[in-house]
C-alpha cells in the first residue's frame, strides 16, 4: 500500500474493494418523491429568495446511472414549472435544458477512479438502458453504434470528482443529497461520522436521500424523516445538537 507505486496499488485495492452495482432511475418511488414533492419544495422556496442556483450531490454515484437521472428529472421537472408558471420573458431559442436564471449543478463523486471515468463517458448498453423510456432515450441521448450516449448538455450539469466520504472534508452547499448504498457497507461508527458530515454540507432545511435498505434509525437525530408513497427522505433539523 505504502510502496514507492503506492498509487496504482492503492486505486486497484480500492476497486476492489468497492461494489458498483447501480441502475437508471433506481428505486421510483423515491425518485419521484425526490421529482414531484422535494425538488417542488425547494424551487419554491429558493425563488422566493431570488437564489436560483439549486446544489444536488450524488455521494458514491458508481458509473453515473444515479446523477444523469437526477439531471434529467431536475430538467424535467424545471420545465414542467415553467409550463405551468410561464417566465416573464421569452426563452432563448433553443430552449437551454435549464430556463433560466436558474443555475443546476449536479456533483457526482466516488471513491473508483474506473468507476468515475464510465461515468464521465455516459456510453451505456441496451440492457444498462433498460429502465429508461424512449421519450427520455430521445430527449437526452444520441445512438452511436449499438450503445447510447448522454447529450453534452446534460452532460454539462454534472461534475465528476474524487472523494472519499471518510474523510474530513467534504463538498459543502449542498440542497439535497443522495447517498444511496453506500453507508451499508460502512461501520455503525462510519455510518454516524458520515451523517454528521452530510449535516453539515447541507443548506438549511436540506434533504438527504439514502438507500430504501438505509436509515438514520439509531444513526443520527439531526434529521426529520418524511416517509410517504413507499418512499423516505430525510431533512435537516435546523439549530440541532
Ligand atoms: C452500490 S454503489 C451505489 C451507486 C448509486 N449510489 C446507487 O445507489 O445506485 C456504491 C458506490 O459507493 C462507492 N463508495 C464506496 N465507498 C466509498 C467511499 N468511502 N467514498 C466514496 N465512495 C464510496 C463505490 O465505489 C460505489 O461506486
Amino acid at each position: 500500500m505504502t510502496s514507492r507505486e503506492g498509487k496504482p496499488e492503492l486505486s486497484a485495492l480500492l476497486e476492489n474493494l468497492t461494489v458498483n452495482e447501480t441502475s437508471f432511475f433506481r428505486v421510483k418511488p423515491q425518485l419521484e418523491m425526490f421529482q414531484k414533492s422535494i425538488l417542488e419544495e425547494v424551487l419554491h422556496r429558493k425563488q422566493e429568495r431570488r437564489d436560483w442556483t439549486l446544489r444536488i450531490w450524488s455521494a458514491g454515484c458508481s458509473t453515473g446511472q444515479e446523477p444523469y437521472t437526477l439531471a434529467i428529472m431536475v430538467c424535467d421537472a424545471l420545465a414542467y414549472y415553467y409550463l405551468r408558471n410561464p417566465l416573464p420573458f421569452d426563452m432563448p431559442v433553443p430552449k437551454p435544458l435549464i430556463p433560466p436564471p436558474w443555475k443546476v449543478e449536479i456533483l457526482a463523486s466516488d471513491i473508483s477512479f474506473s468507476a468515475l471515468l464510465t461515468a464521465g463517458q455516459g456510453v451505456y448498453t441496451d440492457a444498462q438502458m433498460e429502465p429508461v423510456d424512449y421519450t427520455t432515450r430521445l430527449r437526452y441521448f444520441e445512438k452511436s453504434a449499438d450503445k447510447y450516449v448522454v447529450k453534452q448538455s446534460l452532460k454539462n450539469l454534472i461534475q465528476f470528482d474524487f472523494h472519499n466520504l471518510k474523510t474530513e472534508f467534504l463538498p459543502q452547499r449542498n440542497d439535497i443529497i443522495f447517498c444511496r448504498n453506500v453507508m451499508i457497507y460502512f461501520d455503525e461508527a462510519e455510518q454516524k461520522r458520515l451523517v454528521e458530515k452530510f449535516y453539515r454540507c447541507l443548506n438549511q432545511e436540506g434533504y438527504l436521500f439514502v438507500g430504501h435498505a438505509e436509515s438514520l434509525f439509531g444513526v443520527s437525530t439531526k434529521f426529520h424523516m418524511i416517509h410517504r408513497n413507499s418512499a423516505t427522505v430525510y431533512q435537516r433539523i435546523e439549530g440541532a445538537q
